[in-house]
């Protein structure tokens, strides 16, 4: 069997890490193609090297640009790549622009496409990723469920017939990281951040970043936290601020870069909350226990807030008050599974 996976962002890189491990474990031959839809060594390289991911076959190059320049522009550049390499299966992740072409320009080439985490729902038609999900799911021919919340969603848009319930990879890589973790992080000595006296925030999505009103109201309400906030600002963050006028720091917050992988694991176990508008940092801050505040009107993740580990709050002051609440009452439920999500995918794609 050959693989082909279809990755460009850096969420898509966590999720590629335990499928890579896997695919070599069962000796299966397994192509990379990154997009380029993100292109700074912090949002790219650094995965590769710090989840052992082997260096992708083909680098598009795509970058920077409007959703319809960056989803184009990969359509284009992928005909050539399948038409030279076709693989038994085109693997795509998530819910992004490189998602929803690698999607399209293998079943466009009468190519088997498989989506890893489908039948994830926002209902929030403003949001770019929802359609990315919504076209994905339906243009692939197996659809890889992360939940069996996802599977509900699948089978009320009829394609309870192509889907298969594998859980989450992010938990498998989450777990092998977590494991590794040295006692006391280097990480904290560098945020400057006392071990369980901070709280880790990331803001990067289009809908909160680019209302200058809305950013504005998350920013002041992470500087009034009563605790020392360390904002991971996204290249997206940064240059909105800066275009807005609206200082990232100020009050609680300290403004760092993005950190790789293992540091941000090391960060959210190491801190007393998380407060997000990132799909996948939800869901580690439950793995790990960490309650989290979520900027959104609504998430994928609904688990989470179900059992109390995850609040939804729209900007201004009920942002400070819900990230110093304290934790929720302890459970040991796993609706993202146990860290074998990447076996029970590879075992879809082999049955026939
Ligand atoms: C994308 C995904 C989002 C995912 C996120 C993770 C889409 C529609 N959105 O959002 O689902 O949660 O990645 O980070 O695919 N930029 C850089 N350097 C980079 C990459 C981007 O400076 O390496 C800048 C771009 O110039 C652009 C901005 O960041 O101004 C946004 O990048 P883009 O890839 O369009 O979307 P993200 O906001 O990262």
């Amino acid at each position: 069997m050959k693989v082909l996976s279809v990755v460009g962002a850096r969420p898509q890189f966590v999720k590629l890490a335990p499928v890579a491990d896997e695919c070599a474990r069962r000796g299966v031959e397994h192509l990379i193609v990154h997009t380029g839809q993100h292109y700074d060594p912090m949002l790219s390289d650094i995965f590769f090297a710090d989840l052992g991911i082997p260096d992708p076959d083909v680098h598009l190059g795509v970058g920077s640009g409007s959703h319809g320049e960056q989803t184009g522009a990969i359509l284009a550049r992928m005909d050539d790549v399948l038409t030279q390499q076709p693989p038994d299966w085109v693997l795509v992740y998530g819910d992004t622009n490189s998602t929803l072409a690698g999607a399209l320009s293998a079943v466009k080439m009468h190519l088997p496409v498989a989506h890893l985490e489908a039948g994830l729902r926002s209902f929030n038609r403003r949001m770019p990723e929802e359609h990315n999900r919504v076209l994905t799911d339906h243009a692939a021919g197996l659809l890889l469920a992360p939940t069996q919340v996802a599977m509900g969603h699948l089978a009320d848009e009829g394609l309870a017939g192509r889907s298969v319930h594998v859980g989450d990879v992010m938990v498998d890589v989450l777990r092998r990281v977590r494991a590794e973790l040295a006692d006391t992080p280097a990480v904290l000595d560098r945020l400057g951040m006392p071990s369980g006296g901070f709280c880790v925030a990331t803001i990067h999505r289009a809908d909160n970043t680019d209302d200058p009103q809305r950013l504005a109201a998350i920013l002041g309400a992470l500087a009034q936290v009563d605790h020392p906030v360390v904002l991971l600002a996204h290249p997206r963050l940064r240059e909105r601020a800066r275009a807005h006028g609206i200082p990232l720091d100020g009050g609680a917050v300290k403004v760092h870069d993005p950190l790789s992988y293992p540091d941000l694991v090391a960060a959210v176990a190491a801190s007393r909350g998380v407060v997000t508008d990132s799909g996948g940092l939800q869901k580690e801050a439950f793995v790990l226990r960490v309650p989290c505040t979520t900027v959104r009107p609504e998430t994928e993740w609904v688990e989470t807030v179900e059992l109390g580990w995850n609040v939804l709050v729209e900007p201004g002051l009920d942002v400070a008050v819900a990230a110093s609440r304290p934790p929720p009452e302890a459970t040991d439920a796993a609706p993202y599974g146990t860290g074998h999500a990447a076996a029970a995918v590879l075992d879809a794609l082999a049955s026939p």
